[in-house]
Formats: structure tokens, C-alpha cells, sequence
């Protein structure tokens, strides 16, 4: 099943909040969703109700061959989740040398996830270039680039209305194919957000596949540890950032496989319910 993975040149514009989200929402429309941490932050699971001191983790298990099935989550939302891990910067220095080194360690797993037909996998990646986003990349649906909208973001778009996201050549030619982009933290009532906006919708075209707005409920979200997407009631009728995530979510589906049936997990896949 298809791998869609949320990258970006540049940290702190929305990346987890968005895997998190879009995880969720996709799990709501019946598929059975599976979300991976790339980033040595280690906190995609904060935004899925995973405990702050619960430190087992995937990536962080590679180098040691840890199997997969041992470090997934079943979080209290029912998206199911492989942590980074607790890792200090010494080990994920080593981890990123150790996928430098061989590329397998993350490929075979992957490839193991992704021929599982009811399998959604999403993958939530460090800012910048990064090993990991080097062997996803061949490998996904779907690349999300994942901007502000504000000054800085709008200098990378020339690059990105390039496609020109994975560099030159045939083969990068073949993964700018599949980037797209969402423009994240919009506040429709500040002119440059709104010009920023507009920028992005001229050079990008269909390739712009989202906005999300500004909203103080997701940073709320966020402290209370469970995905916006999880709100109910008025808070949630009156989020415009989860009614943009909410379009979102219904523009991946569209791309993706009719959610198949789900029965019990699969024998051999050992789930923990964190609450
Ligand atoms: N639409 C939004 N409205 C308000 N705050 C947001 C929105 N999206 C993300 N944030 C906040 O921005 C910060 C960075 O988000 P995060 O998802 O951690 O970014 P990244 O993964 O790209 O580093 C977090 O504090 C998050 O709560
Ligand atoms: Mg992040």
C-alpha cells in the first residue's frame, strides 16, 4: 500500500502536526494507518497520546536489527505507530551512518510494511536532506513538502515550481514528479501570509495540494498530547485548521485504495495499547 512522506527543507513548519493529523483522518475514513518517526525528536508520538517517558523505538532499533513488529504502537486513536526512539545525539548520528552505510536496514522493513495491501504508511521526516528521505523517496506515493507561509518559504518556491525538490536528472526527475505541497500556518487576514499564499498558487499550480490556517487549537492539541483531528464538538466544527486538514486528508484519499476490510492484527505483530 502506498507510502506518502512529509518532508521539507526547513524545520518547525508543520511536518508532524501534519502526519499526525493527516494519520488520523485517514484512519477515521476506515483505513488502517501506519505512521513512522524519522526525526530524532522523537515526537511524532507526543501528538498521538504516547507518553513523554515511553522511549522504544524503530529507527532507533535498525542498526541493532531490531524487528519492526516489536517497536509498533497501537496509540489510543488506533493509528499505529514505530517511534524514533530515545536516541542522544551520538546515537542518531549513528543510526544515519548506519543507513548510509546499508540502505537495507530501512529498505527491507519498508518494503515488508508497504506489501502489506491494508497498509497506509506515513512517514514523518527531518527537516532538510536526510538519509532516510534518500531511501523513502524511490519508494513513495506521495512526498508532502510541508512550507510557511511567510518570506522564508516563498524563496524556496521558485526550486519547488521547478520540481526540482530531489535535484536533476532522470531519476530525480521521476520523485519531483511526486511532490506536493501545503502551505501551512495561513492567516488569511495578514497580507504577506495571503501574498505568500498567492505566490505559491501561481508558481505551483495543482501541485499545491493543501493550505492549512493558522490555529491556536493545534499548539492546544499538541499540550494536551492528542491529534487536533481528535477534537469533537463546537471546538472542533469551529477549527479552520482542521477543516483545511480535513480537505486535505479527502485530496490523499483520492489517490489512495479503497480502504480493504480489517481484521485482527496479523499474527506475529505484538501491539501495546499506550493510553
Ligand atoms: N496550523 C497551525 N496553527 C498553529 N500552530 C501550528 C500549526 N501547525 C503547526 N503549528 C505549531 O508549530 C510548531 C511546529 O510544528 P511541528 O509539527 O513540530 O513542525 P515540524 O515537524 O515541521 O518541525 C508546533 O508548536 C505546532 O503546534
Ligand atoms: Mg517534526
Amino acid at each position: 500500500m502506498p507510502l506518502i512522506c512529509f518532508a521539507s527543507p526547513k524545520g518547525g513548519v508543520g511536518k508532524t502536526t501534519l502526519c499526525a493529523n493527516i494519520a488520523t483522518l485517514l484512519q477515521r475514513h476506515g483505513h488502517r494507518v501506519l505512521a513512522i518517526d524519522f526525526d530524532p525528536q522523537n515526537a511524532l508520538r507526543l501528538h498521538l497520546g504516547v507518553p513523554l517517558d515511553y522511549e522504544p523505538g524503530f529507527v532507533s532499533g535498525l542498526a541493532q536489527g531490531t524487528d519492526w513488529r516489536e517497536t509498533m504502537v497501537e496509540t489510543a486513536g488506533g493509528v499505529l505507530l514505530l517511534p524514533y526512539g530515545a536516541a542522544d545525539m551520538r546515537a542518531a548520528l549513528g543510526v544515519t551512518q548506519a543507513l548510509d552505510q546499508s540502505p537495507a536496514l530501512l529498505a527491507a522493513p519498508l518494503q515488508e510494511m508497504l506489501a502489506d495491501p491494508t497498509l497506509v504508511v506515513l512517514a514523518d521526516l527531518p527537516p532538510g536532506p536526510s538519509t532516510a528521505l534518500h531511501i523513502l523517496a524511490g519508494m513513495a506515493q506521495t512526498v508532502l513538502v510541508v512550507l510557511l507561509a511567510d518570506a522564508a518559504s516563498a524563496a524556496l518556491l521558485p526550486r519547488l515550481a521547478a520540481g526540482e525538490y530531489f535535484g536533476r536528472g532522470t531519476v530525480a526527475a521521476l520523485r519531483n514528479a511526486r511532490v506536493q505541497v501545503v502551505l501551512n500556518q495561513v492567516e488569511a487576514e495578514d497580507p504577506l501570509s495571503a501574498a505568500v499564499l498567492g505566490c505559491a498558487d501561481q508558481a505551483l499550480g495543482i501541485r499545491l495540494i493543501g493550505a492549512v490556517a493558522r490555529d491556536r487549537r493545534v499548539p492546544r492539541a499538541l499540550a494536551e498530547r492528542q491529534p487536533l483531528a481528535a477534537l469533537a464538538g463546537e471546538e472542533a466544527e469551529t477549527s479552520p485548521a482542521l477543516e483545511d486538514m480535513r480537505v486535505l486528508a479527502a485530496a490523499l484519499l483520492a489517490s489512495l485504495p479503497a480502504p480493504r476490510p480489517q481484521g485482527a492484527a496479523e499474527a506475529g505483530q505484538r501491539f501495546q495499547v499506550v493510553s
